[in-house]
């Protein structure tokens, strides 16, 4: 085990990435250094997501593996925080079958960080700190970014919107915007740095309340010099504003494209899923979307198998994707949280119905994914060059402005840097190019 010395191992979404950034930012602080292996690290934080069972099964997993290297290696610190944490019956679990975990927090107390972390590491202590709500968001921390040219800025947090099916509004609380000023001075900050793009992020940005619309927000960072790109997410078909879609047709560095997570096509599943809008709302708020930006890149979040779901209302989800035709789609068999009111619903589906629908499910998306694919054939794209590719290391990999992975030849100075690229050849999960 290398002495000072950290990991971080991220599940969940982009809020928790950004999270791991702030923590790798306050342990560089402290003369820590990262550790590509967990197992070699001297301290291993786990920032964990709740959010599907399989999320929870995979920390588990993490946690296990973790614990002969703690066993072995007196002065290892194990951390936990995160999403999980916030739920009593983890903590029950980590306190019976995890007691050698050196320190736990949850999401509202991040910024304690450092005070907590010297007495574990200090005074040896064994730390469990779970608050239930955050009084103001904490600003001017540290944080060790993943990229230089590329970030993310979060812009509020929490969820109040309780769908039924999902632990976000637990785990996070109640929703809390950022004023618009620390938001736009991080922008600024960011782009005199040399970022280029930024992916603004919230549960549900739509509903940013920091003293100003999400709209004006947007409007305000679009005048920030040097940023190229704009991106947010995620945001809620119902507080989807006229005066959003209107951004695309005003704001210069706004990328075209929109996660719209849907989650049903059909309308009792919508009503039973506490999401205030119906599939009439949806596909007219996508309408005005196309219409505002014809070439607008969609994509959306579904879930199959909520329970009562039938099989028309299972087809309601299929004809709506056949409408919408997006170019690419989350899918999540629906799973059982401890806590949310879906749980304790009767009418769960079952299993192998489940697994059916999905699978039937995918193959209408990627039809339509391949084909969307396609029509970039032979296209010049301006394309933001981010490393050398996972697939081939002599290649190097790269994003459109909607978020597809281009491979590419080409020197890695251009890592950074927003090329044209002419697609030359285009499947149903990635693209090839070449510099034009
Ligand atoms: N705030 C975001 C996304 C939160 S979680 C939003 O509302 O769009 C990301 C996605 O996970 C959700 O959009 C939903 O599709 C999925 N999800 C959440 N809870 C789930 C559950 N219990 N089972 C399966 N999928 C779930
Ligand atoms: Fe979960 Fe719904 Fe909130 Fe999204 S809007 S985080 S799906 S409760
Ligand atoms: Fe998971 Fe928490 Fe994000 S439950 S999806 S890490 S908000």
């Amino acid at each position: 085990m290398k002495k000072k010395t950290y990991n971080i191992v991220t599940f969940g979404c982009q809020m928790n990435e950004r999270d791991s950034e702030t923590l790798a930012g306050f342990l560089e602080d402290l003369g820590f250094t990262y550790e590509e292996e967990k197992l070699d690290a001297q301290v291993v934080v786990l920032n964990t997501c709740s959010v599907r069972e399989n999320a929870d099964k995979r920390f588990f997993g993490v946690l296990g593996q973790l614990k002969h290297s703690h066993e072995e290696n007196p002065g290892k610190l194990v951390i936990l925080c995160g999403c999980m944490m916030q739920q009593q019956h983890i903590i029950d679990a980590v306190k019976q079958k995890y007691p050698w975990v050196d320190l736990v927090f949850g999401t509202h107390n991040i910024a304690d960080f450092p005070k907590l972390f010297d007495n574990v590491y200090k005074n040896h202590e064994r730390i469990i700190d779970i608050k239930d709500a955050t009084k103001e968001i904490a600003e001017n921390l540290p944080a060790k970014r993943m990229y230089d040219f590329k970030a993310y800025v979060s812009i509020m947090q929490g969820c109040n919107n309780f769908c039924t099916y999902c632990i976000v509004p637990y785990t996070r609380g109640r929703e809390m915007s950022r004023k618009p000023e620390d938001i736009l001075r991080e922008c600024s900050c960011l782009a005199e740095n040399g970022c280029k793009e930024i992916m603004l992020l919230g549960q549900n940005v739509n509903s940013y309340a920091g003293g100003m619309t999400f709209a004006e927000l947007l409007r305000e960072i679009d005048k920030i010099e040097g940023l190229e790109r704009i991106r947010f997410m995620t945001s809620h078909p119902k507080d989807l504003s006229d005066d959003l879609i209107d951004c695309f047709r005003t704001c210069r560095h706004l990328c075209h494209c929109f996660h719209l997570p849907v989650q049903s096509g059909s309308d009792a599943v919508l009503k039973k899923m506490n999401r205030h809008y119906d599939r009439a709302h949806y596909l007219e708020r996508v309408e005005k979307l196309r219409e505002a930006c014809p070439d607008i890149a969609l994509t959306t979040d579904i879930i199959v198998g909520f329970p009562g779901e039938t099989e028309e209302d299972f087809e309601d989800t299929i004809d709506l994707v056949k409408r919408v035709r997006y170019d690419s789609a989350f899918t999540f068999i629906y799973s059982v949280r401890e806590g949310t009111p879906a749980a304790k619903w009767e009418d769960q589906v079952p299993e192998e119905i489940k697994h059916e629908r999905f699978n039937r499910l995918i193959d209408v998306i990627h039809d339509i994914q391949a084909e969307k694919m396609s029509e970039l054939q032979d296209q010049i794209l301006p394309v933001l060059i981010e490393g050398p590719s996972k697939t081939d290391d002599k290649m190097l990999t790269g994003r459109t402005e909607s978020l597809k992975t281009v491979d590419l030849p080409g020197d890695p100075a251009l890592i950074g840097r927003i090329v044209p690229v002419k697609i030359v050849k285009a499947q149903t999960f990635s693209l090839y190019g070449e510099l034009v």
